[in-house]
């Protein structure tokens, strides 16, 4: 039984690893998937979630597009890149491609993420750090993060300041805060938003 026991656990080993990268696209754009293929294309085949969405054979079936995403995908069969317009999150999820009957070893996951543009981003001082006799101010960048991420944050200190990446939530002390306002900034892959200056709490 051990030898067996062992080649199958050899045999699991030997799968090959699907590498799956997170893509990023915007919510209401294109998604493009670039297989990074060379070489001349005689069949391809792309599926998302398994259900084929483009397929084409030389010689046999010209390139035609199946399912929920026709009507906004488009297959280039010089390069094998895919494209998806219009694209919502349920659009997402796992696409593959097989490109002459070989599998690639590679598989993407398609994320969506929306623009900022149309929401506010705002800093919050806590009230119970933030005031005249506290010694620390507690400050978050606030911003609704729903289908916004991945997000980073950065932070201005005075009007003429530098950004500088941060944490979403900072800690000022009275001694430090020389300045006269703070300001913070939420970037996504898509896009980036100021919140207005925020007023120096201590004075
Ligand atoms: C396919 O992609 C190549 C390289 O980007 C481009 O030159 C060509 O025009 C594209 N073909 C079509 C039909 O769009
Ligand atoms: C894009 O898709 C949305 C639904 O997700 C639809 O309401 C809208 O009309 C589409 N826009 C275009 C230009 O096709
Ligand atoms: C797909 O392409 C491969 C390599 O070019 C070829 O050997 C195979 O026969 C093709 N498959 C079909 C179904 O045409």
């Amino acid at each position: 039984m051990a030898p067996t026991a062992a080649l199958s656990l050899l045999t699991l080993l030997a799968l090959p690893v699907v590498a799956q990268d997170v893509t990023y696209f915007e919510i209401g754009g294109n998604l493009d998937l670039n297989p990074a293929f060379s070489g001349e294309i005689t069949n391809i085949t792309w599926k998302h979630k398994g259900n084929i969405v483009a397929e084409y054979i030389k010689d046999s079936i010209p390139l035609e597009y199946l399912g929920d995403l026709k009507g906004r995908t488009n297959v280039n069969l010089t390069t094998g890149v895919l494209t998806i317009s219009n694209m919502s999150q349920s659009d997402g999820g796992l696409f593959t491609v097989e490109i002459n009957n070989r599998v690639l070893p590679v598989s993407y996951n398609a994320v969506g993420v929306r623009k900022l543009d149309d929401y506010p981003v705002e800093v919050i001082m806590r009230p119970l750090t933030c005031h005249r006799s506290s010694t620390e101010c507690t400050l978050t960048c606030w911003v609704d993060l729903n289908e916004a991420e991945p997000v980073q944050y950065f932070w201005k200190k005075g009007e003429a300041g530098e950004w500088e990446e941060g944490e979403k939530v900072i800690t000022i002390s009275q001694e430090t805060w020389s300045f006269q306002t703070i300001t913070c900034k939420v970037k996504n892959p898509f896009s980036e938003k100021d919140s207005d200056p925020a007023v120096n709490p201590f004075h």
